[in-house]
């Protein structure tokens, strides 16, 4: 049951895209106090009641008993202290003795969820701009309420096939020459590669829509030769725009007045990559269907993905914020300066970056009014995401693209996915992708997926290890890092056979995944859910935060600790644990519902199937468009017969008719033997354990 409440003049988000009629009444269970402006919504919660949502953010699967704030933010630091990511998802739900339910808020503003952080009995959260929209969920089940509110906001973003192949990504690539270097560096060790993505390095002096042509000599040519390798360049986008006359992007929007403005009518000027640049008002269509546009040019060029970036959007600091730094500064000058001169001083510095005063300081158009950058700023990324999106989808209609970007807001997941942005090399921080991976699913971002290795910091071998074990089941799997780090390719490294042999299992896994991926866009579903949701009356399972259920019939459970040759895993019921080392070489161990210890090699990695489901395996590949889904190995542990459905399609017509490209894979247990069949299919049933 979804109802929906309008608070003051709330402003079209696009999110919602099937509103029911506005309810009069009271809304059941939030307490609504509205003052000063704001509106807060309060609800009681019981002491065992668990909190899910909130999409990418930090901390646990259960939210409960923090503060979080939906604030887009150019946050490289992703601690626990945090209360905002990149994106800005506002779904609550709560689950407890009295029921599930919710409430989807819809405002483009700053919102804050206290989360049991000021009082542990208590949830409030609180809308700055005073005017939303709330739709209150109500269900008899946690998985039933997602889909109601995936419902409402309408159908996740789908990537082409070969979307689900491995991306090699660094930035400081920085001419066509390393490029090529990597790619043969993956081909020649059999090392499977789908894509490239380019970073800022391919550009002319940061300049979006540019190529440096002395370093990337023969652009089109380049793309052709790797594409006749089966490889992809993935560029990248940022939302400012240089401030540079001269610069065709710059100059037409100059002259079409499409960059946001300050009070005063001026263009507002703030500095990212290229120092100074300009920021288009995504908000506006016309600006919109003009940005899209400004892709063609590279799509002609053969280009089919991109990601968009700094979409917050990151500010590192405008010319009113420099200024006022610099006074401080010479102000100070020729002064003693204390500990809390100090502190003032650094701050005017680094406090330049993402500042609440720059946000202030612009303004976009709605309905031909002004409104001021803070009351709408999370939409921003999800607006640029829109504006990619017409353009690619102008250019090839009849195609999917692959598009993913870092801001977002619930509306984005329509249009493409996200990466879980600047993550570092750190333990904690394999945990946290596993964690934010349920989280995104229930908002609609099903495709996704972190840094692989660590983007900040130098990553090392036993990490970027463990995590590709991780990345096999994340549909975006990239491996990324920052300028200035040690190289991350997986070549690089004394273990590159294993991680090798861990994306053959990738690979060997794209059917399932694929079908997987294409049903929960579909049917609205989770393709990765917590414990909770498959098994609310188990205590120990609604507690789990560091296994994840994956598709119908697995749960996955990777290893996020230095130097651990297994882990603790709860089995919530009887389970087959495939052990895997590559592709070809895995054991298969049956286990029983509860507390195990899986001893785990730096080469192994688990997958836990659900006893009584089988699951498909196809003949790895070097690249998604060489996986053979016309025979099949199927993997599982029955007592019984047993059928599953499995998607699969060319991979890459825009339209998807989910019954038309299902098969279903019947299996049979008859005295002790096992046979299995699918339409058009060779199925391998060798390897399913029977008792
Ligand atoms: C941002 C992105 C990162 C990229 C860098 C340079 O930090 O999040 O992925 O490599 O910018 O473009």
């Amino acid at each position: 049951m979804i109802r929906r409440y309008d608070f003051g003049h709330p402003i079209e988000t696009g999110a919602v895209v099937s509103k029911p009629p506005v309810c009069t009444d009271d809304m059941p269970r939030f307490a609504v106090v509205q003052e000063e402006g704001r509106v807060s919504f309060k609800v009681v919660m019981g002491e065992d009641d668990l909190v899910f949502g909130l999409g990418e953010n930090v901390r646990g699967i259960n939210k409960r008993g923090h503060i979080y704030r939906a604030w887009n933010s150019d946050d490289f630091s992703h601690t626990e202290n945090k209360s905002s990511l990149y994106a800005s998802h506002n779904l609550v739900l709560f689950s407890g003795k009295s029921g599930v339910f919710g409430a989807y808020f819809d405002d483009p503003g700053a919102v804050t969820f206290d989360l049991g952080y000021t009082r542990g009995d208590e949830a409030v959260i609180t809308s700055e701009n005073g005017s939303l929209t709330v739709y209150y969920i109500e269900s008899e089940s946690l998985i039933g309420a997602v889909k109601e509110f995936r419902y409402l906001i309408g159908r996740s973003y789908l990537p082409p096939k070969w979307g689900l192949g491995y991306i090699q990504s660094r930035w400081g690539y920085s001419s066509e020459n390393d490029l090529r270097t990597v790619v043969a560096g993956h081909r020649s060790r059999h090392i499977p590669l789908d894509m490239m993505s380019m970073d800022i390095d391919y550009m002319e002096d940061y300049k979006d829509f540019t190529w440096n042509s002395e370093r990337f000599p023969n652009l089109k040519r380049m793309i052709s030769d790797l594409k006749d390798d089966h490889i992809r360049v993935v560029p990248i986008i940022d939302a400012g725009v240089k401030e540079e006359a001269g610069d065709p992007s710059y100059d037409e929007g100059m002259e079409k007045d499409y960059f946001v403005k300050k009070a005063d009518g001026k263009v507002f000027v703030g500095a990212v990559w290229p120092g100074r640049a300009v920021f288009p008002d995504f908000l506006r269509e016309d600006v919109r269907s003009w940005f899209g546009g400004l892709y063609r040019p590279m799509m002609e060029a053969g280009v089919e993905a991109v990601w968009n970036d700094m979409n917050e959007p990151a500010i590192f600091y405008s010319e009113e914020g420099l200024e006022a730094a610099y006074q401080q500064a010479d102000a100070m000058r020729g002064t003693n300066i204390g500990v809390n001169s100090y502190f003032a001083l650094k701050d005017a510095f680094t406090g330049m970056s993402n500042s609440m005063e720059d946000y202030r300081r612009f303004y976009h158009v709605i309905d031909g009014k002004p409104v001021r950058h803070d009351k709408v700023h999370n939409l921003y990324g999800a607006m640029m995401t829109k504006a990619s999106a017409q353009g690619m989808k102008a250019y090839a209609p009849d195609k999917r693209y692959l598009l993913f970007s870092r801001a977002s807001f619930i509306g984005a997941h329509r249009d493409g996915g996200v990466w879980q942005g600047d993550n570092n090399a750190w333990w904690s921080h394999i945990l946290l992708n596993l964690k934010q991976m349920p989280s995104l699913n229930m908002c609609g971002f099903l495709y996704c997926g972190a840094d692989l290795g660590g983007f900040g910091c130098n990553t090392t071998e036993d990490l970027l290890q463990r995590w590709l074990q991780l990345g096999v089941f994340t549909p975006l799997m990239r491996n990324h890092a920052a300028n200035g780090t040690r190289d991350q390719e997986i070549y690089r490294f004394r273990n590159w056979e294993a991680m090798r042999d861990t994306l053959t299992v990738r690979y060997a896994l794209i059917p399932y995944l694929y079908s997987e991926l294409v049903k929960a866009a579909v049917k609205g579903d989770m393709m990765f859910r917590p414990l909770a949701f498959d098994y609310p009356g188990d205590d120990m399972a609604c507690r789990t935060e560091d296994q994840v259920m994956l598709g119908d019939g697995c749960m996955i459970a990777p290893v996020y600790e230095q130097n651990a040759r297994g882990r603790h895993v709860y089995l919530p019921e009887d389970m087959l644990l495939v052990r895997f080392r590559s592709s070809e070489d895995y054991d298969l161990v049956p286990m029983k519902k509860g507390h195990h210890w899986v001893a785990l090699q730096m080469n192994e990695f688990p997958l836990f199937i659900r006893k009584g489901h089988v699951i498909p395996m196809a003949k790895t590949a070097e690249y998604v468009e060489a996986i053979d889904t016309s025979s099949l190995m199927l993997l599982g542990w029955l007592d019984k017969g047993t059928a599953i459905t499995l998607y699969d399609d060319d991979g890459v017509s825009a339209d998807i008719d989910l019954n038309a490209g299902l098969t279903v894979i019947d299996v049979q247990v008859k005295d002790g033997a096992v046979k299995a069949k699918a339409q058009g299919k060779h199925i391998d049933a060798s390897r399913i354990i029977i008792d």
